[in-house]
């Protein structure tokens, strides 16, 4: 039995989870600071630092007692080292150094972006699936406040980014979509309640990169997304509306705008997975990040994704940010390396760098990644 400790502090969110053999998760605490940074419409970085400073020491506290365990009984402790907020990471990873120092503990970096993968597969025996080579090609939809990518996944462990956002990520697009409609932040979650009793069809924005609308798709674009576009039509038609002035914006006109808006997020997230779901004969479709939490694209996945593919939602605590998804992925560095770890070394990174293979798909001791 392995127990890791996952720590967590990409964004505004300050997490630690425990979890055995990179699957079963003992206990997942996350201290969100979003009602902190709401004032200010976004996260702001420094901020988000000093909220997790204070934070992670009671979030440790939560995390050991909820599961039972004290930090003696931990094997190995992993630490998300980027992509994300400089001033955020490096408060988790110093976090985690000082713990792995002090108890000795073999201490590993961890990729947020291949972790936010891997929540999809952090419930009952999904984990399973991983080595099955029927079960692949996989394609992973990661959406997220920074990342609307599709990762292709082969049975080997190797993988290969298709496509990314050429501008805002999907979360980042509804963020700022909340904002333009004065509903508040985070965006998603605010846009999902108002679209509820929304017309969808009643504004038609556009679908960027889809070859919608008679637009020739070049062959880089097939399966990049961007959403920017998106955002400056709602915002001349919000500029529209406001000029007419018949109307305020607010009750069914508010509910229209949003579902029309969140629609076309979705549809595009939607339509660009089927086409590579398509073209690469994919197996397993696998959606994950804060935008999987969605109920619009779960509810349009389920029915429109091919009943010969398996869909594999994540479970929504593993959508948004967390630390057992990065627990869980922490038990493959270790498992990779019988415990020696990363040493202290290594420092936070920002942007995320290419990714050619994941440590935890196909087989038991993959390829680097
Ligand atoms: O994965 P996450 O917690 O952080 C990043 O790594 O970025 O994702 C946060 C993003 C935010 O943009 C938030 O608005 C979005 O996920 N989000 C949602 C929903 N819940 C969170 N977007 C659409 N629908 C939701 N229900
Ligand atoms: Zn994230």
């Amino acid at each position: 039995m392995t127990l890791i400790l996952g720590i967590e502090s990409s964004c505004d969110e300050s997490a630690c989870a425990v979890v055995r053999d990179g699957v079963e998760v003992l206990s997942n605490a996350v201290a969100s600071q979003i009602a902190r940074h709401a004032a200010h419409g976004g996260v702001v970085p420094e901020l988000a630092a000093r909220e997790h400073l204070s934070a992670f020491p009671r979030v440790l506290d939560e995390a050991l007692e909820k599961a039972q365990v004290k930090l003696s009984d931990i094997d190995g402790i992993a630490v998300t080292q980027g992509p994300g907020l400089i001033p955020a990471l490096l408060v988790g990873i110093n976090f985690a150094k000082g713990l792995a120092l002090r108890h000795r503990k073999p201490l590993y970096g961890v990729n947020h972006f291949a972790g936010h993968v891997y929540g999809a597969f952090l419930e009952g025996d999904r984990s399973r699936m991983l080595e099955d080579a029927a079960a692949y090609p996989m394609l992973a939809l990661v959406v997220s406040g920074g990342h609307s990518s599709l990762l292709l996944l082969h049975s080997d462990g190797h993988a290969r980014h298709l496509g990314f956002t050429i501008d805002d990520a999907a979360g980042e697009a509804l963020d700022k979509a909340a904002k333009l409609l004065h509903l508040g932040y985070p965006g998603g979650p605010v846009m999902q309640k108002t679209a509820v009793n929304g017309d969808c069809k009643r504004f038609n924005f556009p679908r960027p990169l889809t070859g919608a609308a008679g637009k020739a798709l070049s062959e880089e674009n097939r399966y990049n997304f961007s959403f920017s576009g998106i955002k400056t039509a709602l915002l001349y038609t919000i500029e529209k509306l406001q000029q007419s002035a018949d109307e305020a914006i607010e009750g069914q006109l508010l509910a229209d705008l949003a579902a029309s808006f969140q629609e076309a997020v979705v549809d595009v997230l939607v339509r660009k997975a089927l086409k590579a779901i398509k073209d690469f004969q994919v197996k397993t479709l696998v959606t994950a990040g804060g935008v999987a939490c969605n109920a619009r694209l779960r509810e349009r996945l389920q029915a429109e994704v091919p009943k010969n593919v398996q869909l594999l939602l994540a479970p929504p605590a593993y959508c948004t940010d967390n630390a057992a998804m990065i627990g869980g992925l922490g038990y493959y560095h270790y498992l990779a390396d019988n415990g020696r770890g990363d040493g202290f070394g290594f420092d936070a990174f920002a942007r995320l760098p290419e990714i050619t293979a994941i440590r935890f798909a196909g087989q038991k001791y993959p390829v680097e990644g």
